[in-house]
């Protein structure tokens, strides 16, 4: 199958998703691997394409929170006000769905289902057009890091999906947000961070809010099924390291023999010898959170005996940062 890049043409991209082919498209956090959500067939396809375990549920992409409740059951009271606040934007809600309105294979066989308006035109034009919702996984193989240009769903699933539409680089850089609203009783859960904080939910609803931070064991049905897999992980190991002693550590592992390639803030690398680096725009958190998957990948291209990549704190974005930043280093962390 050839893979087809769109640019300006939506018309065939909406098409090919309206007749049941997976097409990528681009959101504001990363790409995502868009299939009709109410194809259970167009679904399947995108297990396959990605080899992502079937009990891991998809989150569907939506052009109005009008499209999502179709399929609601149940609304959380909160569940208008956080809507009209952060949609459109990378925030994904779960909520109980109507019993049978999504296919399984959709929600993993959980009375529940994820819902997410994507901040971008391009995005949620491809959704009008195709007429359904779209479900969308990140567009990249099981277990990679998060595709945030159209070159790397290209790299990991050309030949595999008949097109990708380009909408350059996305602005965030890490999956959205997913906050659980599934039981109208309970607070609100954030079941994975992202660029809507857990400061920004708690301000705005003036109300704690908490996040899962429990461990899932193989055997256990998580909360949000996608946290007991592997994640984020180039081929090369990554190590994490205090921004502090990135000196000491790159001395050290060099000592030792190390290849090494270095992924931190253009401050942090200033007289720093690595075989490779790749620098973050800016020395914000910000960009540092939309740099982490390009920078893995870009690393990952070379060969290296290990990418160094600085921690940050993990209060506002810098927990979604360090949250995918552990993942990808399987928690490892450079100690003197
Ligand atoms: O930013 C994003 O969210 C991107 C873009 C493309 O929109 N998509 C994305 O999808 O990251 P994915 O499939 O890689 O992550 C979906 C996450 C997984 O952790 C999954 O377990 C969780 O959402 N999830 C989906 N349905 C759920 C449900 N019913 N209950 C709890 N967690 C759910
Ligand atoms: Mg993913």
């Amino acid at each position: 199958m050839d893979t087809i890049i769109y640019k300006q043409d939506l018309a065939t991209p909406a098409q090919l998703l309206k007749s049941g082919q997976v097409v990528a498209f681009p959101t504001e956090t990363v790409y995502g691997l868009g299939a009709n959500a109410l194809d259970k067939e167009a679904v399947k396809q995108v297990f396959a394409v990605k080899g992502r375990p079937s009990d891991n549920p998809l989150i569907v992409h939506v052009e109005s929170f009008e499209q999502a409740k179709k399929y609601i059951q149940t609304l959380h009271p909160l569940a208008e006000k956080i809507v009209q606040q952060f949609w459109p934007g990378p925030l994904t809600l779960i909520f109980e769905i109507i019993p049978g309105s999504l296919p399984q294979e959709v929600t993993g066989g959980l009375t529940t289902a994820a819902f997410r308006m994507p901040n971008a035109k391009l995005t949620l034009d491809l959704i009008h057009q195709a007429g359904v919702p779209l479900v969308g996984p990140s567009a990249n193989t099981s277990g990679k890091p998060s595709p945030t240009c159209a070159g790397h769903v290209y790299h990991d699933l050309q030949g595999k999906i008949a097109g990708i539409v380009d909408g350059g680089n996305c602005q965030v850089g890490v999956e959205s947000t997913v906050l659980d609203l599934s039981n109208p009783e309970a607070a609100p859960m954030i079941l994975r961070p992202g660029a809507i904080t857990r400061e920004m939910l708690a301000d705005f609803l003036d109300m704690e809010i908490l996040l899962d931070k429990h461990l899932v064991k193989e055997s256990e049905t998580p909360k949000s099924p996608g946290m007991k897999y592997k994640h984020y992980s180039p081929n090369t190991p990554v190590m994490m390291v205090q921004p502090e002693i990135l000196a000491t550590a790159v001395a050290d592992l060099k000592a030792q023999g190390k290849k090494l390639g270095l992924l931190a803030s253009p401050k942090q690398l200033v007289g720093l010898n690595a075989e490779l680096v790749s620098a973050y725009e800016d020395e914000s958190v910000e960009a540092a959170t939309k740099g982490l998957f390009a920078g893995l990948r870009a690393l990952d291209e070379q060969d290296l005996d290990l990418i160094l990549v600085t921690t940050t704190a993990e209060t506002g974005l810098g927990q979604a940062y360090m949250n995918r930043l552990k993942k990808a280093a399987g928690q490892k962390i450079y100690e003197v």
